[in-house]
């Protein structure tokens, strides 16, 4: 059965497909052509097909849409087409590859392949053991925080942005929520996250590969849906805002946590680990990230329509548990933005030395019998509208 859409956004110049096509003859794809018809008269330059959200089609689909871009071809030679797919969307990735056969105006293109600039870090697998020792020193302050903005056991929950999933276990453990959905775009960490819930016998976890700034999943489906350290890694915070508004209920709240990288503290040797961590901001920003998104996050939800917002500011520290676990997520790091982010930025080994420097410092403080070592986090949530 066909439960497709199809539109024309000007603006674009795009024509957005969304849904399951499965036409048995092609009259049954009047409209399509309508609105190919309809955007071939008001386009100049590049058209657009926009297939990242076009879950199904079948082949009579497919052919059809075949012989739009050869009469785009003919009719309007000077005219490029951008068909636009996505790796989520797997059959459409490989299907739509050959089209560019057609005619070199036809351009076909995996938006999601380089689609934010952080991705090469954060899917190469590197940023798993650091995720893995954070979420051990927050969740003993978010277990408790998480009720405050409206986690309660039975909900239907969904962690956008999941990472290795351990967030989403813990949830599981902690709230016995009706179905709990967690997606994310690193098929590293969506593996690892699938081999830690079958070796705790978890079945009810639904890690889903996807992209968070379009979601396959229907709108006002979640009570509560949660993203955490995440919207500080994409270049475009508000569409995974937009996506997270859509999927929440009116009446369920989103919860996101965020950092402010250059707030790290540590005594003794203050004044290099401070310096260390504003570079680490600096760092981010080169890469098209905000680590330092945590205080703004009452306006980003603001900006996306939500109400009553709640927020609050943890303090994680050596004092918490072990301070080895602490000087875990500092070795982490360091490894991660000394050993790799500042070599792909270019940085001289003088600089780099001195990062590291503040990195051990860092460390120094955590472990030192009268240190003290912080590292800053927000929590914020709104509430959907009714
Ligand atoms: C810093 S990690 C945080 C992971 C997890 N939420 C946690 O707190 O441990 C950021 C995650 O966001 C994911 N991510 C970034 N942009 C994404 C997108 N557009 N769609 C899906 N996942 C995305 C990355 O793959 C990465 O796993």
């Amino acid at each position: 059965m066909s439960t497709y859409t199809v539109r024309f956004e000007d603006n674009n110049q795009e024509i957005i497909f969304a849904g399951v096509m499965r036409p048995r003859q092609t009259k049954e794809l009047d409209d399509v052509r309508d609105v190919f018809e309809r955007a071939l008269t008001r386009v100049s330059g590049t058209l657009n097909f926009n297939f990242k959200r076009l879950l199904k089609a079948n082949n009579v689909a497919f052919q059809e849409m075949v012989s739009l871009f050869t009469s785009v071809s003919k009719r309007r030679p000077e005219l490029k087409v951008r068909v636009i797919v996505s790796s989520v969307v797997g059959w459409a990735a490989r299907k739509f590859k050959i089209v560019g056969a057609i005619s070199p105006n036809i351009q076909v293109e995996q938006y999601d392949q380089t689609f934010y600039p952080g991705q090469g870090v954060l899917e190469n697998g590197s940023f798993i053991s650091i995720l893995r020792t954070q979420t051990k020193m927050t969740w003993r302050h978010e277990r408790n925080i998480l009720p405050r903005h409206g986690m309660a056991e039975g909900k239907e929950v969904a962690d956008i942005c999941c990472g290795i999933g351990d967030f989403a276990l813990l949830l599981h453990k902690e709230f016995k929520p009706k179905r709990l959905v967690a997606v994310d775009h690193a098929k590293p960490s969506l593996q690892y996250a699938r081999k830690v819930a079958e070796e705790f016998g978890i079945k009810e976890v639904e890690y889903i590969y996807g992209d968070a700034s379009a979601l396959l999943l229907d709108s006002n489906q979640f009570d509560f849906v949660t993203c955490r350290h995440s919207l500080q890694v994409f270049n475009k915070p508000e569409l995974i805002l937009k996506e997270l508004f859509r999927i929440c209920k009116p009446g369920g709240r989103v919860y996101i946590s965020n950092e402010k990288n250059s707030h790290c503290l540590g005594e003794p040797r203050a004044a290099s680990i401070a310096w260390t961590y504003e570079e680490v901001a600096r760092l981010w920003a080169h890469f098209e990230m905000d680590i330092e998104l945590g205080p703004k996050s009452r306006r980003y939800l603001q900006d996306t329509g939500f109400d009553d917002i709640r927020m609050e500011s943890i303090m994680v520290t050596n004092l918490d548990g072990d301070p080895k676990d602490f000087a875990d997520v500092i070795q982490a790091w360091e490894d991660v933005y000394a050993g790799e982010m500042a070599v792909k930025r270019g940085d001289t080994p003088e600089f780099i030395s001195r990062f590291r420097q503040g990195f051990q410092d860092h460390i120094a403080a955590a472990l030192h019998p009268k240190g003290y070592a912080g590292w800053p986090i927000w929590i914020a949530s709104g509430r959907k509208p009714l």
